[in-house]
């Protein structure tokens, strides 16, 4: 505080300062100041609750790690057909007929299916207008397998095309492209292909090594073979495994508050198992799970990894991309989500503050 008074700064011993002030403290000081990234601070807090995320995977061992369902992303222009695409795939593969009742829209879901005579399930995430992948991908978060790049044949590639493909391919994440509405008036599909050459993406027709597939949502021709080309990539490019022994990880994929329910996350468990009375920790938001719920409102004991399951019971709404995890308690999770809090609470009054100063700066 008096380095800092003697430096013409005013601050109490309880304050927060900024990056710069920081560093120039320390020289005063004769001590080399580290800023830590966000991520940093973030693994050094749940190191103080003996939580170490990173060295717990990589002391997986393969008796731990079990066969997992791909998780598939389906991105693309707004009205090239993603929700319509989805609900097709799903009505294609609904055992047993229709899928019955109201079918509550969360965005993700899992649909079982025969695939060269194995009953096989693939988790799928609708994104609204590409959002909710662009929040993770800034925070972070790779969550998806693969991704079906969604394009209209009667509208061509577009703004929104070349992003969500920029966005799969700067995460590492293979493609598949689904040629919709072949049924359309006007519809090129091999006008795609060709535009899509310009862009890396060249079909295995023309001797590259994307699928391409011709698909109608509208009338279904095709939407089997979307299905194969998922599974197809899935399993030459990837080994998909996880340990489902374990307290709970994943991230949260969308989450709102509902009047009656309160906060209601969509969240996709990435390893462990999630069950209903874990106490979990999203974010900032922290809570029991009070009831998990499937794509079809129907109530779940436990979810797998690769489940995405609705969760009610957590104190705020998390942002699309905030990882979670079970803790050991109740407390251990308050702490956790309080300390993120407070660190989040700070940097913003840091922010803040060093506004401010530039104003009356500027102002003298
Ligand atoms: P956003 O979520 O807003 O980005 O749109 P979306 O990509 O999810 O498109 P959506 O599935 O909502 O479809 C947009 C419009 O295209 C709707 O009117 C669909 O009925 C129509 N549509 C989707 N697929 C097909 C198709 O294969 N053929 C025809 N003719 N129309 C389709
Ligand atoms: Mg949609």
């Amino acid at each position: 505080v008096t380095v800092l008074f003697h430096l013409g700064e005013m601050a109490t011993a309880t304050e927060s300062l900024d990056e710069a002030t920081f560093e120039i403290l320390g020289e005063e000081l004769g001590y080399k100041i580290e800023i830590v990234s966000p991520e940093d601070e973030d693994r050094e807090l749940l190191e103080a609750f003996d939580i170490d995320l990173e060295g717990e995977e990589a002391a997986e061992t393969e008796e731990n790690l079990e066969p997992r369902p791909p998780v598939v992303t389906v991105m693309g222009h707004v009205d090239h057909g993603k929700t319509r695409l989805l609900d097709a795939i799903r009505r294609a593969n609904v055992q047993g007929g229709e899928a019955g009742g109201i079918t509550q829209h969360i965005g993700a879901y899992q649909v079982w299916g025969e695939h060269e005579g194995v009953n096989r399930a693939i988790t799928f995430l609708d994104t609204p207008g590409h959002e909710a992948f662009t929040a993770m991908r800034a925070r972070g978060a790779v969550v998806t397998d693969v991704a079906i790049l969604v394009v209209a044949a009667d509208d061509g590639i577009m703004p929104q095309t070349i992003e969500a493909l920029n966005h799969a391919k700067a995460a590492g994440v293979p493609i598949v492209v689904a040629v919709n509405k072949i049924d359309a008036e006007g519809a090129n599909p091999d006008k795609v292909r060709a535009q899509l050459t310009e862009y890396e993406l060249i079909a295995e027709e023309y001797g590259g090594d994307t699928m391409f597939v011709n698909v109608s949502a509208k009338t279904g021709e095709g939407v089997r073979d979307v299905i194969d080309a998922v599974l197809l990539t899935a399993d030459a490019e990837l080994e998909l495994t996880a340990n489902p022994n374990k307290l709970a990880r994943g991230t949260a994929i969308e989450a709102k508050l509902d009047k009656g329910r309160g906060s209601v996350a969509t969240v996709l468990i990435q390893a462990g198992t999630l069950r209903v009375g874990d106490s979990i920790v999203a974010g900032t938001a922290y809570g029991r799970v009070r009831a998990m719920l499937d794509e079809n409102g129907e109530h779940v004991e436990e979810a797998l990894p690769s489940r995405p399951v609705q969760v009610q019971g957590l104190s705020s709404v998390p942002r699309a991309g905030d990882t979670f995890l079970v803790t050991e308690d109740d407390r251990t999770a308050r702490q956790i989500a309080e300390k993120r809090e407070a660190a989040e609470r700070n940097a913003q009054l840091a922010k803040a503050r060093k506004r401010m100063s530039l104003e009356d700066f500027t102002r003298a």
